[in-house]
């Protein structure tokens, strides 16, 4: 739970400080009041990047050369202190959890978040890195040694590509990066496929609750082998060295490593046929729908919590009936934070203000 959230010239922010009350918190405004910025920071507080792709210096506010997020989360009933700041000049960004140095994959052990926005409809009509974003993320949040492994993949990545760049390199130039990546690959393979199964579980259940006789199933896909949720990593990882071994020429002629984790994809399947090609666009946007509440529930399940929940702009664009299922998902007791630019009807709600453009709204607790 986000108890107090301060930022220092963060996208339009100066100064901010946030202290989220209630349950069910509703950030109003117009547009371009900074209402996303806000999620965005909070996000990013517990993951270590935008949820809108955007690089640590595009978040950095115009005119200056840094940005602070700071926050103070309880966890179980121990409240911790999290900040991320970013220094543009340095391009260093540093992480720390009470006070001590921490690695920024490390802030979803003690702030797990989940943001529904117009964007997750791309994770059914758009390209593979997104899918693969996605399943990153909740994977990292039940294993934070996934984030690490990654990091360590992508800096073995750079090496070999940079290596490949360079004039004739030759097999044993390349063979050290080969069977690190292999191995390293092994391992996030594994944690994808098994998170991924477990996902589409949640999922296809919610899916066949908002959408009657409609099935959604879903599929890992890696060039390297078709290659079963249960195959052992074991057997990822010398398929995966055979291939680099197979691609190199390739991989010679391309500068770049064309196969791996990096390259692999997810498909869904509505009534066996590829989501992507075949759903209509309110079709992909339930299915986007049903993986987010899936995200959600996986990780209050397997992490034994209530994430933190961020709803930007898509409760508008819900109708009543997605409104009540998505809330009635929810764990009790979960924190929500949403944004619209529409204005709450009057009821027994409180209002305050955040910023002069942004109100607080939410329902008084008994
Ligand atoms: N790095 C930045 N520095 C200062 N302002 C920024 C920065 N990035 C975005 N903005 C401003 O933030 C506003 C958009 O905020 P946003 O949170 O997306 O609005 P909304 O309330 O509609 O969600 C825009 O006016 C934009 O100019
Ligand atoms: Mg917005």
């Amino acid at each position: 739970m986000l108890k107090y959230l301060y930022l220092q010239n963060f996208r339009n922010y100066r100064h901010l400080e946030f202290r989220p009350e209630g349950e069910f918190l509703i950030l109003t405004g117009a547009n371009g009041t900074g209402k996303s910025n806000l999620l965005e920071s909070i996000f990013y507080l517990g993951t270590g990047y935008s949820f809108r792709q955007a690089r640590d210096n595009n978040l950095v506010r115009f005119g200056s050369n840094y940005f602070v997020i700071r926050g103070i989360v309880s966890s179980r009933g121990i409240d911790y202190q999290i900040e991320i700041s970013y220094r543009q000049d340095k391009g260093r960004k540093t992480t720390k959890i009470n006070k001590k140095s921490a690695s920024p994959s490390s802030c979803s052990s003690y702030l797990p978040v989940v943001i529904f926005s117009p964007q997750d409809l791309m994770l059914v009509k758009g390209g593979p890195s997104g899918r693969r974003r996605f399943i990153d993320l909740v994977v990292g949040q039940i294993k934070p040694q996934h984030s690490k492994d990654l990091n360590y993949y992508n800096n073995v990545l750079l090496q070999r590509n940079k290596q490949l760049r360079g004039s004739s390199v030759s097999d044993k130039q390349l063979l050290p990066w080969d069977q690190q990546l292999a191995s390293i690959g092994g391992r996030i393979w594994k944690r994808r496929v098994t998170t991924l199964a477990q996902l589409l579980d949640y999922s296809s259940v919610i899916f066949s609750s908002l959408s009657r006789e409609r099935i959604l199933e879903g599929e890992y896909i890696s060039k390297i082998y078709n290659l079963n949720k249960d195959d052992e990593i074991g057997k990822y990882q010398n398929l995966f060295m055979e291939s680099l071994i197979k691609v190199r020429s390739r991989d010679r002629r391309v500068k770049s490593t064309t196969v791996g984790p990096h390259r692999d994809d997810i498909r869904l399947y509505l009534n066996k046929r590829d989501a992507r090609l075949f759903a209509s666009q309110g079709e992909q946007r339930l299915i986007s729908l049903a993986l987010k509440i899936g995200h959600y529930q996986l990780l209050s399940d397997e992490r034994h919590l209530e994430p933190l929940l961020l709803l930007d702009d898509v409760f508008s664009e819900l109708d009543d009936k997605h409104r009540i299922f998505v809330l009635e998902s929810m764990k009790k007791g979960s924190q929500v934070i949403a944004t619209t630019t529409t204005t709450v009807k009057e009821g027994s709600v409180v209002k305050k203000k955040l910023t002069d453009d942004i109100e607080m709204v939410y329902q008084k607790t008994f």
